[in-house]
């Protein structure tokens, strides 16, 4: 049997024999027909009944030369195979089969059981059932129609659509009769009917991380299944580039493979614009060649003439006259089947809110990339067809670069920051300040996703405080977040502690006086205690108390210092070469030399000697007349001395004695 490459030649030179290609384009044709490398991602498309019943030739000549598989869009399904219970019509779907695989084409069985009620048959709709009497329904068609099929489908839907968008379970005839477990039941059957055939759970709007898609991974882990189909139903925007692939990354985690299975894209809601209709086709084209699971990507229908959408929604690649649209080549781009000149690169784009631009390098399309924090380069779409593109950002901090069709990648633009996140609740200073206080609400502004730092807070208008009261009010961080309204008691201390230190009059140097003191404060309290001692050296003494606040207060006295030891004698005899004086100790006990002098110089000195009490100590000196008396540094004070007369004739009359 002529393998596709061939068989995709012989078509050309039929279509060129009906003169519907001029030469170039037919050229271009054969060119564009060069079926799928190996291991390289297959291109399907659904086959529309009556595009295959009255389409012609073109309708089927043109699937045959651009596609390498086919899934029937209609005339496999239940309705179209067992439209009365127990009757089963093959016709129509064996003649879209066997002309398929007589072009070469793999075949793709759409769908054994479909949770729709509004596309079932009206007898199994129409009545109620048990759940033995519906799983034996279930059986029989699975059965019957594989049975049918085997050796000339080689993959199949099994089951479609079980999955509201919420990602519950959806209503329908077989979830209502059978219970949760009617889709394990029908793998189940599908798998013992054809052990080869390869079975697929497809649904649509699941197509990137939703609530739905996790529901999809949740469902699927639990079933004896190899793949999945994500329907990619697009309404003019592709989801980002980025997501497609990490939904397909995750379906493959699970050990399956996936089918983009019903691509199209329709352009009501681009305002026809073919060009961004094209962006969509590559974007999801290319995150399927991404990802190596993802193994075909079929759109659903080919041509707006026939198909699910209306022609005027322009959804296919191919238009009403089997022209190919800008999607077709972007589709064949996507998919890696096609590549243009490389271009240079272009210059960095610019960021302005959720607009992210660039300039342009004539005549190309793009693929745009962003990369937040933690690094990544990941893609966000391709074939863009003007220099821009305007996007709803996740938050993050953000780089974006940009190549033109597969060329080399642009500088990066500026980091860009993206946030979202309002501030946390604002609080006031914890504890208290010192009156006047100029006081401002506190908030924190989050970290992003990424783990970047988020905008920041503008610091809010400050607000003077002579006394405590309330400071309340929300902050903005510089992407314009405002934050709930927080705030609380702001504790303002107006005055400062009252200190109070109380000296005796008069203290005995080293004596280990000490000055009391004792101090309050009334709003945020002392520091530290509420009194205590100072020592007294020198002649005045200080404390100083602060408050919690910082106030500070210092409390202060003054007092004479006497010296230690005190002199009794005020006039003394010189006798034997000495003078005796009468001292006293102020402490429990002295220790000192006595010195006598006059004016600037020393006339006598004691020993050391010591004092407890009071006690007389001879001081040697020959000088007569006003002497001072220091110990150590203390002056005592004067003794007059003079020499007795008495104190001689006494002594003489001793000597005679
Ligand atoms: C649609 C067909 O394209 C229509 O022609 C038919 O009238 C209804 O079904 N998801 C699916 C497909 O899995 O089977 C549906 O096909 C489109 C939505």
């Amino acid at each position: 049997m002529a393998g596709p490459g061939r068989r995709a030649r012989q078509r050309v030179r039929r279509l060129l024999r009906a003169g519907r290609h001029r030469g170039a384009q037919a050229v271009a044709l054969l060119a564009l027909t060069a079926p799928a490398p190996a291991g390289a991602v297959e291109l399907g498309a659904a086959i529309n009944d009556a595009g295959f019943d009255h389409g012609g030739a073109q309708y089927r000549d043109t699937f045959a030369a651009h596609y390498d598989a086919a899934t029937a869009e209609s005339a496999m399904k239940m309705t179209a195979l067992q439209p009365s219970r127990g009757t089963f019509e093959f016709g129509h779907a064996d003649a879209i089969v066997d002309w398929a695989r007589a072009e070469g084409k793999q075949v793709h069985g759409h769908v054994l059981v479909w949770c729709a009620d509004e596309w079932s048959p009206g007898w199994l709709t129409g009545r109620s059932w048990t759940r033995e009497e519906l799983l034996e329904v279930m059986e029989d068609h699975i059965r019957t129609v594989m049975d049918h099929f085997e050796g000339r489908v080689e993959t199949w839907d099994v089951v479609n659509e079980a999955l509201a968008d919420d990602g519950s379970r959806r209503d329908c005839v077989w979830q209502r009769h059978i219970g949760d477990d009617w889709v394990a039941q029908a793998f189940r059957f599908a798998r013992a009917a054809d052990p080869r055939a390869r079975l697929f759970y497809n649904e649509y709007r699941a197509d990137w991380p939703n609530p739905k898609f996790d529901a999809l991974l949740a469902l699927v882990a639990g079933l004896d299944l190899d793949g999945v189909g994500l329907q990619h139903h697009t309404y003019g925007f592709a989801p980002l580039q980025e997501e497609v692939e990490d939904a397909i990354a995750r379906v493959a985690a699970l050990g399956l493979r996936v089918h983009v299975s019903e691509l199209n894209v329709t352009t009501s809601q681009i305002g026809g614009d073919l060009a961004r209709q094209a962006q969509a086709y590559w974007t999801i084209a290319a995150a399927c060649a991404a990802q190596p699971a993802c193994f075909r990507v079929t759109t659903w229908g080919f041509t707006d003439r026939y198909g699910w959408r209306p022609p005027s929604e322009l959804a296919m690649p191919f238009d009403v006259d089997y022209r190919p649209k800008p999607a077709w080549e972007a589709l064949r781009r996507g998919l890696g089947r096609e590549t243009g000149p490389l271009l240079a690169a272009p210059g960095p784009p610019a960021v302005a809110g959720d607009r992210i631009a660039w300039p342009p390098v004539e005549g190309a399309r793009y693929a745009l990339q962003h990369r937040d924090a933690r690094g990544t380069w990941r893609t966000l779409a391709s074939g863009i067809p003007v220099p821009e593109l305007t996007l709803f950002e996740r938050e993050g901090t953000w780089e974006y670069r940009v190549r033109a069709e597969d060329g080399p990648w642009s500088q990066p633009s500026a980091p860009a920051k993206v946030d979202r996140t309002p501030p946390g609740a604002p609080t006031v200073p914890a504890g208290w300040l010192r009156a006047p206080a100029s006081v401002q609400l506190l908030a924190g502004d989050p970290p992003l996703p990424d783990g970047s730092p988020g905008s920041g807070v503008e610091p809010p208008p400050p607000q003077l405080f002579t006394a405590s009261g309330v400071l309340r009010g929300s902050v903005r961080d510089r992407a314009g977040n405002v934050s709930p309204e927080g705030g609380g008691e702001v504790r303002v201390d107006g005055a400062p502690p009252a200190a109070a230190l109380t000296c005796p009059r008069r203290v005995v140097r080293g004596g280990g006086a000490v000055g009391r003191w004792t101090a309050s404060d009334v709003e945020s309290g002392l520091a530290g205690p509420a009194s205590g001692t100072v020592p007294l050296t020198g002649r005045r003494a200080e404390v100083t108390v602060r408050d919690v606040a910082g106030h500070v207060a210092t409390a202060r006295c003054a007092f004479a210092v006497v010296a230690p030891l005190r002199l009794y004698t005020r006039s003394a005899l010189l006798r034997d070469g000495a003078v005796r004086l009468r001292v006293g100790c102020r402490l429990a006990r002295c220790r000192s030399v006595l010195t006598l002098r006059r004016g600037a110089r020393t006339v006598g000195r004691s020993r050391a000697v010591t004092v407890r009490g009071a006690r007389t100590v001879g001081v040697p000196t020959r000088a007569r007349g006003r002497l001072v008396v220091t110990a150590g540094r203390d002056r005592l004070g004067v003794v007059q001395t003079r020499r007795s007369m008495i104190q001689r004739d006494v002594a003489s009359r001793r000597s005679i004695g």
